[in-house]
């Protein structure tokens, strides 16, 4: 290991995280209530401009009167480049801070937009009367804040986890898709012609490297790295399919945004009995290899040593965190 020491954001579950647009105050409760471990009401991308104001108020009174304190929760915040921005910090964090444990901040590009903010939060902070720190959720959605993401991943105290936003990022990349989330049959593989089998075509998934980048900046800095929205609500399997891929490179949560994807997002985000129980088996093997002081042994035929030990116990302190052990 480096001598370098990751600080770990403070643990939270973040297998589902629900969106809900704060012009919507009739489907707050019934979130405070669903199985989402996050829920970010927001005030950006889901909110047109004639409603903000509104919006912003049906939040703050949502805050105050739901009980949330089974959940975590959060507001997506309007971009640093609308005079919106300042507002919702201000006015949401002065009237209904102390009920807020997370802001969320879209198409984040710069190290310099996270320093600006935590200035803002901690001027209020310390101004109100507000314990809890509140942590920082950042949408990577933009080319640019793809481009500089080591930095924003390391910009502040405040920070917990990175979010892929994959349908700005495929505006702002010129991605050739109207889709949010899912594959492209344009993003293909055709075996080659030159062998005497049938040609076959593999679809490929065109957000592969920016997940895979995602997921380096958020675990180099300590941070939750999270999969965006899936559009197609009606599209259980399409949905089940992006999430176990995220899954399987790292990452830990995806958004819902429909109730329907809460469960779809909690079950593939919760390490299966079997993963669990080979986690334990790996830990208790190579226990009884350090008794008799080996470094490797084999478990089921397979190849186990010390690395193999820090990737169980990845497992198994996810499933304390959910209970599942
Ligand atoms: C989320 O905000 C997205 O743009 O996908
Ligand atoms: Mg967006």
């Amino acid at each position: 290991m480096s001598f370098f020491e990751i600080i770990n954001a403070p643990a939270r579950l973040n297998r589902s995280e629900l969106a809900v647009p704060g012009s919507q105050p009739e489907l707050f409760e019934k979130a405070a209530k669903s199985d989402a471990d996050i829920i970010f009401l927001d005030l950006e991308d889901a909110v047109a401009p004639e409603q903000k104001v509104q919006a912003r108020q049906n939040v703050i009174e949502g805050l105050n009167d739901i009980d949330w304190s089974e959940k975590t929760i959060s507001v997506r915040i309007n971009g640093l480049d609308t005079h919106y921005m300042y507002r919702d910090v201000v006015d949401i964090l002065e009237k209904a801070g102390d009920k807020l444990d997370l802001i969320m901040i879209p198409k984040v590009g710069t190290a310099s937009d996270v320093y600006a903010l935590d200035m803002l939060v901690t001027q209020i902070e310390e101004a109100t009367s507000i314990k809890r720190p509140i942590g920082f959720e950042h949408i990577i959605e933009t080319a640019l804040g793809m481009q500089n993401i080591e930095s924003i991943a390391a910009a502040s105290k405040r920070n917990e986890s990175l979010h892929f936003g994959v349908a700005d990022y495929a505006a702002s990349t010129k991605a050739r898709t109207t889709a949010i989330g899912g594959v492209n049959e344009k993003y293909s593989v055709l075996t080659d012609g030159d062998s005497d089998k049938p040609r076959e075509t593999h679809w490929g998934d065109m957000w592969h490297y920016a997940l895979a980048r995602l997921v380096v900046a958020a675990r180099a800095n300590g941070l939750r790295p999270i999969d965006g929205p899936f559009g197609d609500f009606s599209d259980d399997d399409g949905f089940l399919a992006a999430a176990n891929r995220a899954a399987t490179l790292g990452l830990e949560g995806k958004w819902a945004i429909h109730p329907s994807q809460i469960k779809l997002a909690n079950t593939v985000m919760t390490p299966s009995k079997e993963d669990i129980s080979q986690a334990v088996a790996i830990l208790e093997a190579m226990d009884e290899a350090k008794q008799t002081g080996k470094g490797a042994v084999s478990l089921n035929g397979k190849l186990v040593d010390l690395a193999s030990i820090r990737q169980a116990e990845v497992l198994v302190e996810k499933g304390r965190q959910i209970g599942i052990i």
